[in-house]
C-alpha cells in the first residue's frame, strides 16, 4: 500500500502542476484574445469617429441622409423593367453580400455618374472606383457595420470615374434580403456626387 502511495504521489504533483500550467496558459490566451478584442473596438471607434468627421466636413445638415430612401429586395433595387430601372433618378449598385463585393449590376444613373458600362462592372468590385484619396478604413467599416446588423450605413469617400476624374462620393449602403424567407441576398450602395453641394456651401462661407 505504501509503495502504491509512495508511486502516486510523484504522478499526482505532475498532474497538478501540469494543470497549473494548462489554467496558466488558458488564462493567458484569455488575456490575449481580450486585449485583441479591446483592440479591434478602439480601431474601430476611431475609424467610426473620423468617418463622422468626414460626413460632418462635407455636409452640415442631415438632407443627403434622410432623403435617401433604400431598395428592400433585388427587384426593387434593379428591376427586370429596363424602363424603370433606368429611369430611376438614384445611382444604384448591387454586389454579392459575400468575397469581395463583386458587383451584379447597375442602373443608368450608376453608370452616368461612374462612366462605366454595366456590362465592364459584372463580376468586379468596386476597386475600380478607387484611388490614392479613397476613404478605404471608413469603407471597410461600413461593410463591416452591415454585417453587424445595420440596415443603412453612410460613408463618404473620394471615388475616381472610369476617365480618372475624381468625385465625392456620399455612399449609403444597405442589405437586400429575400421577400419570402428575409434572408439577406445582396447588398446595395446608392452612390450621391455631393462635389457641386460642397462647394455651394464653401461658396456661402
Ligand atoms: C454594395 C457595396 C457598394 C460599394 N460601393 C463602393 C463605392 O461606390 N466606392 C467605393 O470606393 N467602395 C465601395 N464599396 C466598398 C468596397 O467594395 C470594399 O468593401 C471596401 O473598399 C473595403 O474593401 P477591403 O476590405 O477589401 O479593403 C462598396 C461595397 C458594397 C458592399
Amino acid at each position: 500500500m505504501v509503495a502504491i502511495m509512495k508511486k502516486a504521489k510523484p504522478d499526482l504533483r505532475a498532474t497538478i502542476a501540469g494543470a497549473k500550467i494548462v489554467q496558466e496558459k488558458d488564462a493567458t490566451w484569455k488575456k490575449l484574445c481580450m486585449m485583441q478584442r479591446l483592440r479591434k473596438r478602439l480601431k474601430r471607434r476611431k475609424i467610426q469617429k473620423e468617418n463622422e468627421a468626414i460626413l460632418r466636413a462635407a455636409i452640415d445638415d442631415a438632407t443627403i441622409t434622410s432623403s435617401v430612401s433604400v431598395p428592400k429586395t433585388l427587384a426593387e433595387a434593379l428591376p427586370d423593367d429596363a424602363q424603370k430601372k433606368n429611369n430611376d433618378p438614384r445611382a444604384i449598385v448591387v454586389t454579392e453580400a459575400t468575397g469581395s463585393f463583386n458587383m451584379i449590376g447597375c442602373n443608368k444613373a450608376w453608370e452616368n455618374l461612374c462612366g462605366f458600362a454595366e456590362c465592364e462592372i459584372i463580376g468586379k468590385d468596386s476597386s475600380i472606383l478607387q484611388g490614392p484619396d479613397t476613404n478605404v478604413d471608413g469603407l471597410r467599416d461600413a461593410v463591416s457595420r452591415l454585417f453587424d446588423g445595420e440596415q443603412k450605413v453612410n460613408v463618404v469617400t473620394t471615388n475616381y470615374r472610369k476617365d480618372g476624374s475624381k468625385f465625392t462620393n456620399f455612399l449609403t449602403l444597405a442589405p437586400l434580403r429575400d421577400d419570402a424567407t428575409g434572408k439577406m441576398t445582396h447588398f446595395v450602395a446608392i452612390l450621391n456626387d455631393i462635389g457641386e453641394s460642397i462647394a455651394r456651401k464653401t461658396s456661402q462661407v
